[in-house]
């Protein structure tokens, strides 16, 4: 037995624990390992490490995107092919996101990536969405958003799946000319059938652009929503790597002498340097930049705004944004302008009615989009970190 293979074994036995205690059984499924056994940034779970189906999956659908890269999900692995997920109740963003809307289109995030990496394997998946219903915040981490069951059905590889470790959020400058309608056209249909509606600006984006500059200016300047911001930032890639979430300088675009520079001047996280005119200034700086250089506007709605609305657009984004990595493209989403906080009240109701978005209709995401350098590659959590019981 090699080290891999004896780590692999190990990792077996850890999770096998939770299977056993739920099933009281496990019943391996043959499996082939393909191409895709190891993930070579190190940065994320690793599906060659796992035997079982459902984890292998699981493995690849954490590298799907979540707000702040909180990753606000908890998975009870029921046997080898089946799984739950909820919602990690101790990761949301109250500040930032009161109702958790965008919380539970991470949780969509997920699923979309964990489905379309199961097809790697030949395995399609049925979703049964709250399957034990879902009323408000008293059941956000106790009853299962989703339950996930795969099937070996020898199904064809999605055509987007190759893309899962590739997608990335950029932040950066964009380069080269506007997105074209028929450029756009083709990622729509790459991407699929979609539950929300999508809406696809290339010309005339002054308004939207200023909009949502202004409304990062007010979540900079809004103490409780910058603050929730510093509480998901990591200062050094000692943290990042020891933490495994969250959002940093790097993630923001910078790279070499600017960002150690940037890194240093935030002081390790120290509140006072955080919260100073300076570091805003700072920051609505970088963020006029980028927005300078965007190539089209993409925004997704939905006709109603309920629970089942943030899961499935959450999918429709994942499926997408894939889309996008196939053509070069990178999506940077900016939803500062459509959250539900009382401070945004003013921009979101203007964004709404440049839009035409009557209630009870929902603007669910809105990205910047465009080609740049490849950026910083996040990290995730270890797979067992999300396990729960
Ligand atoms: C529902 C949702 C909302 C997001 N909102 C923002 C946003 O307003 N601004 C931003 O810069 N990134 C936003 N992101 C991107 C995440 O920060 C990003 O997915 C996460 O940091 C992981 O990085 P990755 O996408 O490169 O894997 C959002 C992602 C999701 C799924």
């Amino acid at each position: 037995m090699n080290r891999k293979e004896f780590l692999r074994y190990g990792s077996i036995i850890t999770v096998g624990a939770f299977i056993a205690g739920s099933t009281g059984a496990s019943a391996m499924t043959a499996f082939t390992e393909g191409e895709y056994s190891t993930n070579a940034s190190g940065k994320r779970p690793d599906p060659g490490d796992f035997d079982q189906p459902i984890l292998k999956a699981i493995a690849l659908g954490i590298n799907a995107p979540s707000a702040h890269n909180t990753q606000s999900w908890k998975f009870k692995v029921i046997n080898d092919l089946e799984m739950e997920l909820y919602v990690d109740e101790n990761m949301l963003l109250p500040a930032t996101d009161p109702p958790s809307r965008q919380i539970h289109m991470g949780a969509g995030c997920f699923i979309e990536t964990m489905v379309m990496g199961a097809s790697r394997y030949g395995y399609s998946a049925e979703v049964s969405y709250f399957p034990e219903g879902y009323a408000n915040e008293a059941d956000f981490g106790v009853k299962p958003v989703a339950r996930v069951a795969l099937n070996q059905t020898g199904i064809d590889k999605d055509p987007l799946a190759d893309f899962i470790e590739a997608r990335q959020t950029s932040r950066m400058k964009y380069k080269g000319s506007l997105l074209s309608q028929r450029d756009y056209d083709k990622l729509v249909k790459q991407a699929g059938k979609s539950y929300s509606t999508l809406t696809f600006i290339n010309k005339g984006m002054a308004p939207y652009l200023d909009i949502f500059y202004r409304a990062m200016e007010i979540e900079s300047r809004t103490y409780a929503t910058n603050e929730e911001t510093r509480e998901m930032f990591r200062f050094s890639e000692e943290e990042r790597k020891a933490k495994g979430d969250g959002i940093s300088i790097p993630q923001m675009g910078y790279k070499g002498m600017i960002e150690r520079i940037a890194e240093k001047s935030l002081k390790n996280g120290d509140h006072d340097t955080w919260h100073s005119e300076k570091n805003i200034k700072n920051t609505m700086k970088g963020i006029k930049k980028g927005l300078d250089t965007t190539k089209g506007i993409v925004i997704w709605h939905t006709a109603t705004n309920d629970f089942k609305d943030w899961v499935l657009s959450g999918r429709d984004y994942v499926r997408f944004s894939h889309a996008a990595t196939k053509n070069g493209y990178f999506l940077h989403p900016y939803n500062q302008a459509i959250q539900e906080y009382k401070e945004m009240d003013g921009v979101r109701k203007e964004l709404d009615a440049l839009l035409n978005i009557k209630s009870p209709q929902k603007i669910q995401m809105l990205v910047r989009i465009g080609k740049s350098d490849t950026p910083y590659l996040s990290y995730r959590r270890t797979l067992d970190s999300y396990l729960t019981k």
